[in-house]
């Protein structure tokens, strides 16, 4: 394992993923695995050799019981051997039977004791034991040979009463050789007894060493096992953990990076493909939400446009109606005002000659009967013209198209109405362009057109101004014409309202002019439209085809 986990995040810093593929992984349960399978052995090895260490322990002190017991069976010939030599001088001394038989019988135990300690050490396998065999052979050797001396010693002493001193002491030897045999015999138990205590000795201290060994490697790796498992697993459990509370929080650039091979590194890999698969699922949302967004935007303008052309064709079929109204008046209006108004016309000029015939009236009331006359009369005709106005607009005549000149136009009509224009203190400034070429138009109609918009302008300019005049050809094979003053300005509360038929601000005014000229305007493929700013001026701009054809139009409007 070589992991090194960080965790990087700031938001909109990508960080790579640095995962291993699953092929070369090493698991961190086989690493567990392996640590307590050596814990488990060295723990069973240790108990096993302390086990193994007790058991030879137990096993030399029961081989040191063994011995105890020879030594026990060795003393007893010692002893026995003694009081041998005891029997057979009590028996010399006493000549009393009963100390011959014990000495027999003394010497028939030891030969027995002999051979079943002979029979017990030649089944040990131990080397101490030859030697031993070899001294109570030597022990049995000496018996022979007491055995075989004392019985004629006991013959002599019982049939001769006498006592052969050499005998005697020859016996005694025999006795003190077997004495010292045991001695030798039972030094050899004694350095085994030594050697079997300092056996256990080292056994036992060698458990202990085992035992601190073992409880010092035993802290040591419970140490490393914490600062492994600190390390390796905790650490990177904790940094996942903080990823996924930074995660939770909405930071879903973040991303955890690890060379760790085990399971924590499978866990990294899938928290960084969760993480890669929330950003993307939001990347998607954000932009699901901005096209939904841009397709409502477009919808709301589509609606607004609709809404916009659903409204100007309301307001132009309002105008259509209305004109198809003004039609309907202007018959009647022809009809029934028009005809009495001729036939009062005609009475008045007839009233009038009838008065200038009449001679008994005095000359001045003549004056003043004329005077009354004139105004009924000028009055009669003002009527007339305001409703051959009505009903010139009302009859949308048809354009007579015919290729004319437009600048020439203007500055004609600008002539006509320049005297006015200087009555209102009102400079005129015209600006046309050369490459303004001739095309069909109805010069009348246009010649009304400029006259409604100049006067309209000269009006807005009570206190004088400037009354500006432009046209140049532009794209599309148009004509512009740009007709623009210094006056009042119009309110942008009343500027949709202006090409209303009917519509005025002006206190004479009828509010057919503008609605006049938007007619001709649009009558010849053309359009009109008006900016203005209150107390700077207001601009008409109508633009003209070059490309309609001569001839006189039917139903223009
Ligand atoms: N150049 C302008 N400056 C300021 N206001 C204007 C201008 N042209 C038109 N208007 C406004 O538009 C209204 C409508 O104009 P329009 O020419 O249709 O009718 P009118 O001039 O009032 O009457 P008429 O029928 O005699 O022309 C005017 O009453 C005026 O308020
Ligand atoms: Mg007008």
């Amino acid at each position: 394992m070589s992991p090194c986990p960080d965790i990087r995040g700031e938001k909109g810093k990508r960080s790579m993923v640095t995962m291993s593929s699953g092929k070369t992984k090493k698991s961190l349960r086989t690493f567990m695995l392996a640590f307590s399978l050596v814990s488990f052995s060295g723990v069973i090895s240790v108990g096993g050799y302390s086990i193994y260490m007790v058991h030879r322990i137990v096993k030399e002190t029961s081989s040191l019981k063994e011995v105890s017991k020879s030594i026990f069976t060795v003393d007893n010939m010692h002893n026995k051997s003694y009081n041998l030599v005891l029997a057979i001088h009590h028996f010399i001394i006493n000549r009393d039977n009963k100390y011959s038989r014990r000495a027999i019988n003394l010497l028939n135990d030891m030969e027995s004791d002999t051979i079943n300690y002979i029979k017990h050490e030649e089944s040990s396998s131990d080397a101490g034991s030859i030697e031993e065999v070899r001294l109570v052979r030597l022990i049995q050797d000496n018996l022979g040979e007491i055995k075989r001396n004392v019985i004629p010693l006991f013959d002599d002493v019982s049939r001769n009463k006498t006592r052969d001193v050499r005998k005697i002491i020859a016996l005694e030897k025999y006795a003190y050789n077997i004495e010292k045999l045991t001695n030798e015999i039972n030094k050899i138990h004694l350095v085994g007894i030594s050697d079997g205590v300092e056996m256990s000795h080292r056994l036992l201290s060698s458990i202990f060493t085992l035992f601190f060994v073992l409880s010092i490697s035993g802290i040591f790796s419970i140490y490393i096992f914490y600062r492994l498992h600190g390390r390796y697993i905790i650490k990177p459990i904790d940094d996942l953990a903080d990823a996924t509370r930074k995660l939770s929080t909405g930071d879903l650039s973040i991303r955890v990076s690890s060379n760790d091979k085990t399971e924590i590194g499978t866990l990294y890999n899938s928290f960084n493909i969760m993480a890669e698969r929330l950003q993307d699922y939001e990347k998607k949302l954000i932009d699901f939400s901005r096209s939904l967004e841009q397709k409502v935007n477009e919808r709301t303008h589509e609606l607004k446009y609709a809404y916009d052309t659903l409204k100007k064709t309301q307001e132009k079929l309002l105008r259509l109606e209305k004109i198809a109204a003004l039609g309907q008046i202007s018959a009647s209006v022809n009809h029934e005002i028009k005809t009495p108004l001729n036939s009062l016309y005609m009475n008045l000029q007839l009233l009038k000659k009838q008065v200038n015939q009449f001679d008994g009236v005095s000359l001045d009331r003549r004056k003043y009967t004329n005077e009354i006359i004139d105004i009924m009369d000028k009055e009669t005709l003002r009527i007339s013209g305001i409703l051959d106005e009505f009903v010139r607009y009302a009859r949308l005549a048809p354009l007579n198209m015919e290729e004319n000149d437009l600048n020439k136009i203007v500055s004609e009509t600008a002539d006509m109405i320049s005297q006015r224009a200087e009555q209102s203190d009102v400079r005129l400034q015209l600006n046309l362009s050369d490459t303004v070429p001739l095309f069909s138009f109805d010069d009348k109609k246009i010649t009304q057109c400029l006259i409604n918009l100049f006067i309209n302008a000269i009006n807005s300019m009570g206190n004088g101004g400037i009354l500006a005049v432009e046209t140049e050809p532009v794209e599309n094979s148009m004509i512009r014409l740009i007709i623009s003053d210094t006056g009042t300005g119009i309110k942008e509360d009343i500027i949709d309202k202006i090409f209303q038929p009917f519509f005025s601000k002006n206190k004479d005014g009828l509010g057919l002019g503008l609605p006049i000229v938007q007619g001709i305007v649009e009558g010849h493929g053309g359009k009109i439209s008006c900016r203005s700013k209150v107390g700077e001026g207001t601009t008409f701009e109508i633009l003209l085809p070059t490309d309609m054809p001569p001839g006189k139009e039917e139903d223009q409007q």
